[in-house]
């Protein structure tokens, strides 16, 4: 602004200057030349200042003129600024100070706005920078937002697929929290134990485990073992609403993260059933081992009373019947007698009295017979028959029900079986007890023709044994002696039955090889020659020859072969000694020579007992086996030896 008054009053001044210099010389012509007919110097100043006036407006015009343009060229500049021109200092200068002014701050503008488009391009590059990376990192989540979405769906469609199959699947599912309360239960839970689930969530899990199990049940164990070891199976007896129970097997199993804190799955499965039918294979198998061990046994018995026993025993004793009882009767159509009986309810001797005699075959009981499958009888009825059996009232224990078959195969009855149970019979039973039966009858028959060919056997032997000893007088009834005095030792020695049973045949049949000997042989006055003694030497060997087709046991064909053998090794027919005899033949030897030497022969008459000792004693550990003799002398010792 001062440099504009500066200059504006420099052009003053300088304008002042020209007026008074045209006045001075305008006023100094008029007065020498009358110029321009000035004649006056107020016309003289006058034309100068009119001078003057025209200089001035032609200096204005010209310097307006000169204004215009730069302010025209302002307005270009302020123009490009929009166009980011850059505007040199030199530009802004004119001859007008407000124009160079006015231009500098156009140019200061001009490098403001430049300065700002400058930073505001920056601040674009970065913002589009930003705009990629937030517009990729949109393109991110949306991508993200849509695996999301799918993983969601998925997990949706996998939830339901779960609910819907733990809603719909036959096992219980029970969900536990770390205390071991039930916190869901899916439908199964209704359907197997009857419960609702407002009846068992918020409950501990032992509220539905049954009876003393829910004491024995420890959760706290279950959760630790469930953490360290993974899934646990369990076998745990369950509940019902109504108080029964159900088989389960249970599959405990560690469950994800839960609203209610650490939880665990248990997935039950109803396996009462399954049970049933393992414990019904169970009981089976039992049952056909014990019918087969009961074959393989009462097989061997040979005896009607071990037969009948072996039965009753075990039917009470081994398959858990009450009581069991057989009869048996001599002849058809007679009462059946009480043979053998066992099990609790026949303890007691009033009851047993009603059983003692029952004809099955007429009168109240006679329709069992025709029954080949045995008849089941309730108590009442079995009681009512069997008062009609006997003519009064029957009095006997409550039972709840009887099964009674006929031992019978074709036309001969040889027997009934009884077997008392406090329950029903099951179908099963019915049969392993028809299975028991036949297998008695087979056992009855098969001792029944045992007996029946003992009879004819025994008949024969006897027969054979008179013939040979009707020969010599002497020897009568030398045989049954022998067998006596065998059969007492062997008592003595404590063998078994079968044992003493097979000395008790060798001791009758000894000497039936003697029946191959002449006469003139066996029965000769005088000492034998050579030749006459290695004949009596064969009779051993013959009686095998006898004996042997007719099925007799090795042990009473041994005992009859060594009978003549010695201990020392020194007697016939084979010179065996002790260990190759065996301790049978022994004890016929023994019994036969004592027999010998207490009997009368006709060249001397018979040695005392205590003599006939001595002997023995006296050949002991060479002729005859030391513990043998032993046996004598502790028989002499104890009660004498009954001569025969
Ligand atoms: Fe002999």
């Amino acid at each position: 602004m001062r440099k504009y008054i500066k200059g504006t009053l420099g052009y003053v001044c300088l304008f002042v200057f020209v007026f008074i210099l045209l006045g001075v010389i305008f006023s100094y012509l008029s007065d020498k030349f009358q110029f321009f007919l000035l004649i006056r110097p107020a016309e003289s100043w006058f034309l100068a200042l009119l001078t003057t006036a025209f200089a001035v407006i032609v200096f204005l015009l010209k310097r307006y003129h000169g204004l215009i343009r730069e302010l025209n060229r302002s307005l270009e500049m302020i123009n490009n600024i929009n166009n980011n021109t850059y505007i040199a200092e030199s530009e802004t200068k004119t001859s007008f100070p407000a124009v160079s002014d006015i231009n500098n701050a156009i140019r200061e503008i001009s490098r403001d706005i430049q300065k700002q488009v400058t930073e505001l391009n920056e601040q674009s590059i970065e913002l589009a920078k930003k705009n990629s990376k937030l517009d990729n990192a949109h393109k991110q989540l949306a991508a993200s937002y849509e695996q999301l979405q799918s993983l969601m769906e998925q997990l949706n469609e996998s939830e339901q697929r779960y609910h819907s199959l733990v809603i719909s699947i036959p096992d219980i599912v029970l969900t536990l929290d770390e205390n071991g309360n039930i916190t869901y239960a899916n439908r199964a839970c209704r359907d197997i134990l009857n419960f609702r689930r407002h009846d068992i969530v918020g409950k501990p899990f032992q509220f539905i485990v049954y009876g003393k199990h829910a004491d024995e049940f420890n959760f706290e164990k279950l959760r630790r073992t469930v953490e360290i070891n993974g899934e646990q199976l369990m076998q745990i007896p369950l509940l019902r609403k109504d108080g029964t129970f159900i088989e389960s097997e249970i599959k405990f199993t560690p469950a994800q993260e839960s609203p209610h804190g650490y939880s665990i799955q248990a997935i039950i499965r109803d396996i009462t059933e399954q049970k049933r039918m393992e414990r019904a294979l169970v009981e089976n198998n039992r049952r056909l081992r014990i019918i087969n061990e009961f074959s393989q046994k009462i097989a061997s018995e040979m005896e009607l009373p071990d037969i009948h026993k072996t039965c009753v025993k075990t039917l009470t004793e081994l398959l858990g019947f009450s009581g069991a009882a057989c009869f048996f009767s001599e002849e058809k159509n007679k009462n059946y007698s009480i043979a053998e009986y066992s099990g609790k309810y026949f303890s007691d001797t009033d009851i047993l009295k009603h059983f003692m005699q029952i004809n099955f075959n007429r009168g109240a009981f006679s329709f069992i017979r025709n029954d080949k499958d045995g008849t089941v009888l309730d108590f009442g009825t079995f009681v009512e028959l069997l008062a009609m059996e006997n003519g009064n009232k029957v009095d006997i224990p409550p039972f709840r029900q009887i099964y009674i078959q006929e031992l019978k195969n074709g036309d001969s009855g040889q027997g009934f079986l009884l077997v008392i149970t406090d329950s029903n019979f099951k179908h099963e039973e019915i049969d392993v007890l028809r299975s028991i039966c036949n297998t008695t009858l087979v056992a009855i028959e098969n001792a029944m023709y045992l007996i029946k060919s003992k009879k004819n056997y025994v008949a024969t032997i006897n027969a054979l044994i008179a013939a040979v000893e009707a020969r010599d007088q002497y020897t009568r009834g030398h045989s049954q002696r022998v067998s006596a005095y065998a059969v007492r030792i062997a008592e003595e020695m404590g063998m078994n039955r079968e044992t003493i049973e097979d000395l008790r045949i060798a001791g009758i049949l000894h000497d039936i090889g003697k029946i191959g000997i002449s006469d003139r042989i066996l029965l000769k006055k005088g000492p034998l020659t050579k030749e006459e003694y290695e004949e009596i030497k064969k009779h051993p060997a013959i009686s095998n020859k006898i004996l042997y087709p007719i099925g007799l046991s090795e042990r009473i064909l041994k005992a009859i072969a060594f009978h003549h053998e010695r201990y020392d090794g020194r007697g016939y027919p084979f010179g065996l000694s002790n260990e190759s005899i065996g301790l049978e033949p022994q004890i016929i030897a023994v019994a036969d020579a004592f027999d010998a030497m207490t009997s009368k022969r006709p060249y001397r008459e018979p040695l005392s007992p205590d003599k006939a000792i001595k002997e023995l004693e006296d050949n002991k550990g060479s002729q005859f086996h030391p513990d043998i003799v032993d046996v004598m002398v502790k028989i002499q010792r104890k009660n004498g030896i009954i001569i025969l």
